[in-house]
């Protein structure tokens, strides 16, 4: 007897659950039945289903009525999708029989974004601990859990059915521009929901860091070129494989090759360079250099830093990496930009003390978990933020630590020889170079 009850409770609390499951698609079945039933009793067995009719074929030969409610009916099947699959889980055994409530679904470029109110005595972490599970009962790519900062009872979970940083090249917006101040933000790509990311570059300095080829030279021609296209921004070029920036030297004031001699000897003048300004600003009673000053920006961009840092004789290294400190710890005010390329900035060859500075990482693909924290800072690949876990052929597809302080998967734009040849020549007039 017990049996029986139980088995009728069971069934009666499935088909509860179908139904709510279903509750959209019921609703409009049984408005249309409804309504064809009034209809046909209040004007006629011919009138009234034709009357009842009209509303269906208008929303189908609407094409914005029919993407609605196309869309409304998706994210119907993605809840019931998403609640089935956490059930798989066991998440709505261990609490009390309860899963996430669905508040809101909306399409990204990826797939889809959930936002979920957590059943009492839950929280976001238990969520992301059935996550894995959850996303092979639904047959996605992934089911990423974060919490909402304000609210711990509410967490977005972000459905991942395809790469949205795959696929082609993305072109860059500054392609086209025939100038550019480097003191707004530089737009150097794409995140996941095809919002354009952009870095805003006065008081920071960056560091780049990824595998051979994983796009950390093109990911910082972006910036150069930002720079280059800015008549009033002073470039210096520090390139270890005398190729990457080749192409900006005709906007640069100094271009250096793989000679630590020579880097010393730049960022020696800098140095003196941002001593000078701090004088005028003293004098000016400013604290820090500003748009309308004329004093300008200097940017110091250094491709291949683990040349300049790990090779040579020590005693010059040293010195090199003094110097350099020095300059990313006290340029910011003075106007002095920081941009660095390596393939492992671990401490072997960047020393902490340099390394440490940058306040922008961008990490691109790495090889291994380690590493990808060697770029961002201790303990984000632990949070999910490695950039190990790219796939190979996503080139220029990497984690931005920047304004917003969490990481944003970022595929950055790409110049292709052609049109940076195109930008740097442009660039060079600009400046006052004959073509
Ligand atoms: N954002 C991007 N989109 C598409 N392709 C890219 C992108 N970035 C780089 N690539 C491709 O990857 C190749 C290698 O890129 P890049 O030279 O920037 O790598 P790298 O990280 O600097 O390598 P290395 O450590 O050897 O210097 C480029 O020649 C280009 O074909
Ligand atoms: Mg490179």
């Amino acid at each position: 007897m017990a049996n029986r009850e139980g088995a009728v409770e069971t069934f009666l609390s499935a088909a509860s659950r179908t139904a709510w499951g279903f509750r959209l698609e019921l609703a409009i079945v049984a408005a249309l039945a409804a309504a064809w039933l009034y209809s046909t009793r209040a004007i006629g067995v011919v009138a009234g289903p034709v009357v009842t009719t009209v509303p269906v074929a208008a929303v189908a030969a609407w094409p914005a009525a029919r993407r609605l409610a196309w869309r409304q009916l998706r994210y119907a099947s993605v809840r019931r999708r998403f609640s089935a699959a956490i059930r798989t889980t066991g998440f709505d055994r261990l609490k009390m029989g309860r899963t996430p409530q669905i508040v809101k679904v909306r399409e990204t470029p990826a797939g889809y974004r959930l936002q979920v109110r957590l059943p009492a005595g839950t929280s976001a972490t238990d969520l992301d601990n059935a996550a894995e599970v959850a996303a092979a009962a639904m047959g996605v790519a992934d089911l990423r859990v974060s919490r909402d900062p304000r609210r711990a009872s509410i967490a977005t979970v972000a459905v991942i059915q395809r790469d949205p940083l795959a696929g082609p090249a993305l072109p860059c917006s500054l392609a086209s521009a025939g100038g550019w101040s480097l003191w707004e933000p530089i737009p150097v790509g794409l995140d996941e929901d095809a919002n354009t990311v952009n870095v805003s570059l006065p008081e920071h300095n960056l560091l780049l860091g990824g595998e051979p080829g994983a796009g950390k030279s093109a990911a910082l021609s972006l910036l150069v070129a930002a720079a280059a296209l800015d008549p009033t921004v002073t470039l210096w070029l520090l390139d270890g494989k005398r190729l990457e920036l080749a192409a900006w030297e005709p906007c640069a004031a100094r271009l250096v090759g793989p000679s630590l001699e020579e880097a010393i000897e730049v960022l020696d003048h800098l140095r003196g360079e941002m001593d000078a300004r701090y004088a005028q600003l003293l004098a000016w009673k400013r604290r820090k250099v500003a748009p309308d000053d004329g004093l300008g920006l200097h940017v110091v961009v250094i491709d291949e830093l683990a040349l300049y840092l790990a090779s040579g004789e020590k005693k010059t290294r040293d010195r090199l990496a003094e110097s350099l400190r020095d300059l990313i710890a006290r340029g910011r005010a003075a106007g002095v930009i920081v941009l660095a390329a390596t393939q492992r900035p671990s401490s072997d060859i960047v020393p902490t003390s340099v390394r440490d500075l940058f306040g922008f990482r961008w990490a691109l693909r790495c090889p291994t978990r380690d590493a990808s924290d060697t770029i961002l800072g201790a303990g984000w690949a632990a949070e999910g933020y490695s950039r190990a876990d790219i796939d190979p052929a996503s080139r220029g597809v990497g984690y931005l630590l920047h304004e917003g302080g969490v990481p944003v998967r970022v595929r950055a734009a790409y110049l292709d020889d052609t049109t940076l040849a195109r930008l740097a020549a442009r660039a060079a007039t600009a400046r006052g170079h004959q073509p």
